[in-house]
């Protein structure tokens, strides 16, 4: 279906997508001159250590430099860059770009001071504020590592990330405002440090009026404070190869990947994608309604905007409640917002309280150029919905924490191809995407199977895994040499479009939120009264999926099902965090297995669907599914035919 009725076919994606791929070198190293290198790279791509490849090898740069130094010098001192929206506290405020240089050097100079020098670790575990943003870019300006954790990470697992990153300060804030409730962010980081056998020197607490915190004598400071008596401190150079940043994100166990991103090939990468894929021009603002916690705001919030010298926005808010359907329109039309990127979910949040969109029509969104979606599948009927409503272009766009900017859109800054709404469209010139079966062979078109990469990735995709190379290529280099696993499913059609159908390993898509099942079967498991657990994700209307726990008792245990129900929804919050939406469990008699003792996840996840189901031929007793039907049922689930189908 061709949803563009205005778009010119021109060769323009063919030829640029031709020429990335067929000399990666040339391409990126023209892309490259875009910013300011002390050192010039000597090596645009370093294959000497394949199939680990290092971008921009020799070059020497600073980030923070060329995302705010570079635009002060250059003549947008007072335009803004930072504008804080906070729906949730009242408050707005701007900072031009040369308020901002002046915060984030005095942060910088504060982190100096607390003994923080290049290649040491900060985590930094906030609120969506701007001293969160001020806070990376100052790690950034003297070549600290940055380890940004969702908020709403509980305890558990941001203490797995501080003994991981081994940080020497951590920067917290004392709360932060989720609608109306008042989340205790300093206590969390508390209890993460007692837990963590890795201590940091310094904490650098902001405190907020909505509710101030508790203090560690000697250890915690307060932001404000350091602030006051602060000096600035210049760019530091780094290598282009050396790491900016650490982000965790779910793997298949409990035990998240500190996907590693570098700082040449990341600045490159995100100051071509900000003009090719989004289609922005210096000046313009962009609007990525996501967290910094999340691989959308460091790219898309924090350092692409910027790089380019545009003016990003930082919403402390949601789609729905803050107060109403129309907050994102709102916010649209306050600053003349150019692109809006968000996740699906939050289009149908949109969708299910104003499905007719009056809260949209009262509006002047006309600043608008295109609405870019990312995170999940975005199902054609919000495709169609959000195209009918803002009446301008709806990109479906896929990539991943590990790829760190999209591997498949529809490039508005190169051309506007037609759409196909379930398609993210075709590649980004620089990836090339392969749908491959379990022996590595390439796939016809059409033909559903693993979507791999081809190697060498682009720049600004991760450079490994944080302090484990092993890791790094047993995860996604190992089975297929020469190609990178995405861990999704999916086929490419006859016009080489692209669709991605879920992931085909134990992570979940929640709300947009990739999070591991594993990590929640780990918090089931440790309850005293559990012998075993499945979690698998079933589908929401809303959030995509949500997750489902079934576990089995120890022989001997009396309690009512109930009460250990409760214990088990809380035990998950405390370790996982409110971020899982864990809410559903149920005690069953046995799991399905195979023969070999496999847990049967996804014959579960499809009854539990109400999809049509075969009985796997491995499985060691049919009978147990008719238990689990049943178990599913009593949680709402299950609902559709139960027949199965074949044998
Ligand atoms: N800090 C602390 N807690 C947080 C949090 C944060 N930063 N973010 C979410 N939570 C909490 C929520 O308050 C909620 O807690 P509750 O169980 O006590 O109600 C829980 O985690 C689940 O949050 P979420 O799944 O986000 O649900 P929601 O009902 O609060 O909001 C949406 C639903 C769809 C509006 C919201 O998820 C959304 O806007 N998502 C899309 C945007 C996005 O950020 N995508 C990420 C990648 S682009
Ligand atoms: P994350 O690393 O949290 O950004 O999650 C990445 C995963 O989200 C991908 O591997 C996909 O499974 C899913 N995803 C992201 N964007 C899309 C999209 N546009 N279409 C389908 N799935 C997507």
């Amino acid at each position: 279906m061709r949803d563009f009725p205005h778009a010119r076919p021109t060769d323009a994606y063919a030829r640029t997508y031709d020429d990335a791929s067929r000399d990666p070198e040339w391409f990126w190293g023209h892309a490259a001159r875009a910013l300011h290198w002390d050192v010039a790279p000597q090596v645009i791509l370093d294959r000497s250590k394949a199939p680990l490849f290092r971008w921009f090898a020799g070059g020497v740069l600073n980030t923070c430099y060329n995302a705010i130094d570079r635009h002060v010098e250059g003549g947008r001192a007072d335009q803004p860059a930072v504008i804080y929206d906070s729906p949730v506290t009242g408050t707005k405020r701007t900072l031009t770009f040369r308020e901002l240089l002046d915060e984030v050097a005095r942060f910088a100079g504060v982190l100096t001071t607390l003994g923080v020098a290049k290649g040491d670790r900060v985590v930094i575990y906030m609120p969506m504020t701007p001293e969160a943003l001020i806070a990376m870019y100052a790690c950034a300006r003297i070549g600290a590592v940055h380890s940004v954790v969702f908020g709403g990470f509980a305890s558990h697992e941001l203490a797995v990330r501080i003994e991981d990153a081994e940080p020497k300060v951590v920067v917290s804030a004392s709360c932060g405002v989720e609608m109306a409730k008042v989340v205790d962010y300093k206590a969390l980081l508390d209890r993460a440090i007692e837990r963590s056998a890795h201590k940091p020197s310094h904490v650098v607490c902001l405190q907020r009026e909505q509710r101030r915190c508790e203090v560690v004598n000697g250890r915690d400071h307060d932001w404000h404070a350091l602030m006051a008596k602060a000096a600035p401190v210049p760019c530091v150079p780094v290598a282009a190869t050396d790491p900016l940043y650490i982000l965790y994100t779910s793997g298949t166990t409990g035990r998240p990947k500190g996907v590693v991103r570098d700082n040449g090939g990341h600045a490159v990468a995100l100051l071509w994608s900000m003009q090719h894929v989004y289609d922005m021009n210096p000046g313009d603002v962009f609007w990525a309604a996501s967290d910094v916690g999340w691989v959308v705001g460091h790219s898309y919030i924090v350092y692409a905007p910027l790089l380019l010298g545009c003016t990003t926005i930082i919403h402390e808010g949601k789609p729905v409640g803050t107060p109403d359907p129309g907050e994102f329109w709102r916010v649209v039309q306050e600053y003349k917002v150019r692109t809006l990127f968000t996740a699906p979910t939050a289009i149908r949040a949109i969708k299910k309280e104003d499905p007719s969109g009056e809260h949209f029509a009262r509006y002047d969104t006309s600043s608008l150029r295109a609405l870019f979606l990312a995170g999940e599948r975005l199902d054609p009927d919000t495709y169609h919905w959000a195209r009918q409503l803002i009446q301008r272009p709806v990109v479906d766009h896929w990539w991943q924490t590990e790829t760190g900017w999209p591997v498949a859109a529809n490039c508005l800054g190169i051309e506007q191809l037609p759409v196909k709404p379930g398609s993210p469209t075709r590649p980004v010139p620089g990836y090339t995407v392969d749908i491959v079966d379990d022996e590595g062979t390439v796939l016809p078109p059409e033909k559903e199977g693993i979507v791999t990469l081809r190697l060498p990735l682009p720049p600004g995709t991760l450079a490994t895994l944080w302090k484990d190379d092993e890791r790094f290529v047993e995860t996604y280099l190992a089975r297929f040499p020469g190609r990178y696993v995405t861990g999704d499913g999916g086929y490419i059609d006859e016009d080489g479009y692209l669709f991605i159908m879920g992931r085909i390993d134990d992570v979940i898509i929640v709300a947009g939120h990739n999070l591991s099942t594993g990590s929640m079967e780990q918090a089931l498991s440790a309850h005293p009264s559990v012998a075993e657990c499945a979690v698998f994700g079933v589908k929401d209307a809303i959030k995509s999926q949500l997750p489902v726990g079934l576990v089995v008792l120890k022989a001997g245990v009396t309690r009512g099902h109930a009460v250990i129900c409760d214990e088990l929804v809380q035990a998950v919050r405390q370790a996982v965090g409110p971020v899982a939406n864990f809410r559903k469990v149920a005690v069953v008699a046995r799991l399905p297995k195979t023969r070999s003792g496999k847990v049967l996840r996804a014959t579960m996840r499809t009854i539990a669907n109400g999809e049509p189901y075969t009985i796997p031929p491995t499985i060691d007793d049919p009978a147990t599914l008719d238990e689990i039907t049943v178990a599913l049922k009593s949680l709402g689930y299950a609902r559709l035919p139960e027949t199965p189908i074949g044998d």
